[in-house]
């Protein structure tokens, strides 16, 4: 599995940093939702499900946390620390996000609304479907 991370640009002087996310610029979808996580709780694990259509970019702004992705075939587990850092979610890749440092605030773009009919959250129909799309 290809790993799709963005290096967004970091605008810094001697006040700071600043990074600009612009849709279907660096960010290489039309931008309809951003939500983010933060708050979340030690020993807590989430995500759980794949998207069958939505692309989605995720942005750790303070904090890190760890991300575990599979595509049906490879597994790979990441580490998300630096704001100036995009982790691309293709659809049909399962995700779960663990390790979330307390401060962790954990921003993702999506390419569309929240469509529950979107996810599929069983990793045994994610494999079948992954199996029946070969
Ligand atoms: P959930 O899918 O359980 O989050 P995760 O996959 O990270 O474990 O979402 C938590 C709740 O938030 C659930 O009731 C659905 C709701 N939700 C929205 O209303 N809009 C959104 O954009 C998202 C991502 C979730």
């Amino acid at each position: 599995m290809q790993l799709k991370l963005i290096q967004l640009q970091k605008h810094g002087d001697e006040r700071g940093s600043l990074v600009a996310l612009e849709e279907e610029k660096n960010i290489p979808f039309p931008i309809k939702r951003v939500y983010y996580l933060f708050g979340t709780k030690e020993g807590v694990r989430r995500g759980y499900h794949a998207h069958k259509k939505l692309k989605q970019v995720a942005i750790v702004m303070i904090g890190s946390c760890r991300f575990h992705l599979d595509d049906g075939k490879e597994k790979i587990e990441l580490i998300l620390d630096n704001p100036a850092q995009g982790l691309i979610i293709d659809p049909m890749i399962w995700h779960e996000m663990y390790d979330f440092s307390e401060d962790c605030v954990l921003m993702v773009l999506a390419d569309d609304y929240y469509d529950e009919s979107d996810y599929i959250r069983s990793h045994e129909e994610f494999i079948n479907k992954n199996e029946s799309n070969k």
